[in-house]
């Protein structure tokens, strides 16, 4: 077989110049890891060969991904943030850490400095007609002591799976909340229930996808940041039993034990009792946290969030 042009010591030297490596200053990681991606992308014109206008055609499609704000979008579509989830998991079994709720992926969507409630809110300030929702849990560290004044952090999409801040016809922090658990560790709040998010159809991910013959649907989820001094920072996310994506989640963050129980109630007097003239649903989830130790892995994510206009 033919020497591949990759490993000839003409590309290899062009590889060192490209990465620094021949260069006295500079990141020596980031040098290795520049090294790297410049030799895979060689290989991969070399193995699938790669014509000069196919190359083009993903520059132009990086380009447009970027400018439609879309990457944040297309890395849980190729796995990637969920593979940070499998890694960061990994590591924390290999510091002995065990148990607690599951992570799973934030995603692009989330907003810093949601209003701030003591112990209960109510997320929905839109007129939307949705079947109500009513969520309410505990906080907890190891051996199910509750967590008092610990921040849960909660956002979700609109009945037609839209956040507010990325889709015009919400007002500002509509479905978005911190909540700040009481004296019991508890928190509880009203909201409707969520639809699954589907990527832009006309977007530059959805292109993709569908050009190796994926959707870009999400079931229906709601997002979880929980906080508290001392405890590791929990990233999650509840899914809705029943949705059609469940398992099919177009950005892989369904995990075991995030899929709680979606209770319904029709009973008149419940009904009433909620203040409510329709039936409505319940769930009920509690967040186990793990305590920090300087021995663990960093768990807070830095991470750049659009901003509240
Ligand atoms: C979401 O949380 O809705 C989401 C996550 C990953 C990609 C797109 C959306
Ligand atoms: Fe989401």
């Amino acid at each position: 077989m033919a020497e591949s042009l990759t490993d000839t010591k003409q590309v290899q030297e062009l590889l060192n110049r490209v990465a620094g490596l021949d260069q006295r200053g500079g990141d020596e990681r980031l040098k290795r890891i520049v090294h790297r991606v410049a030799t895979e992308m060689c290989r991969i014109i070399e193995e699938f060969d790669v014509t000069p206008t196919e190359f083009w055609t993903a520059v132009s499609y990086v380009t447009r991904l970027g400018q439609a704000n879309e990457v944040g979008l297309l890395v849980p579509g190729l796995g990637i943030e969920t593979f940070l989830d499998v890694v960061m998991d990994e590591k924390e079994r290999r510091a002995g850490l065990e148990g607690g709720t599951p992570r799973t992926i934030e995603g692009p969507l989330y907003i810093t400095d949601a209003p701030l409630a003591k112990g209960e809110a109510r997320l929905d300030q839109d007129p939307e007609r949705g079947e109500a929702l009513f969520v309410e849990g505990q906080v907890t560290g190891p051996g199910g002591k509750p967590v008092p004044g610990a921040i849960v952090d909660v956002w979700h999409a609109n009945t037609k799976g839209g956040y507010s801040f990325f889709d015009p016809s919400q007002s500002p922090w509509n479905l978005r909340r911190r909540i700040e658990t009481d004296a019991e560790g508890r928190y509880r709040f009203r909201t409707i229930m969520p639809s699954g998010y589907g990527c832009p159809p006309d977007g530059p991910t959805q292109h993709l996808l569908s050009a190796i013959g994926r959707h870009g649907q999400r079931p229906a989820h709601v997002h979880f940041f929980v906080e508290a001094p001392g405890f590791r920072k929990l990233t999650t996310q509840i899914n809705i039993a029943g949705d059609k994506y469940l398992h099919d989640d177009f950005a892989f963050a369904t995990r075991d034990g995030l899929i709680p129980e979606v209770e319904r109630h029709d009973d008149p007097a419940e009904i009433k009792a909620r203040g409510l003239n329709e039936p409505f649903a319940t769930i009920r989830f509690d967040f186990q946290l793990n305590r920090e130790a300087a021995s663990l892995p960093e768990a807070v994510v830095v991470r750049e969030h659009a901003k509240a206009a």
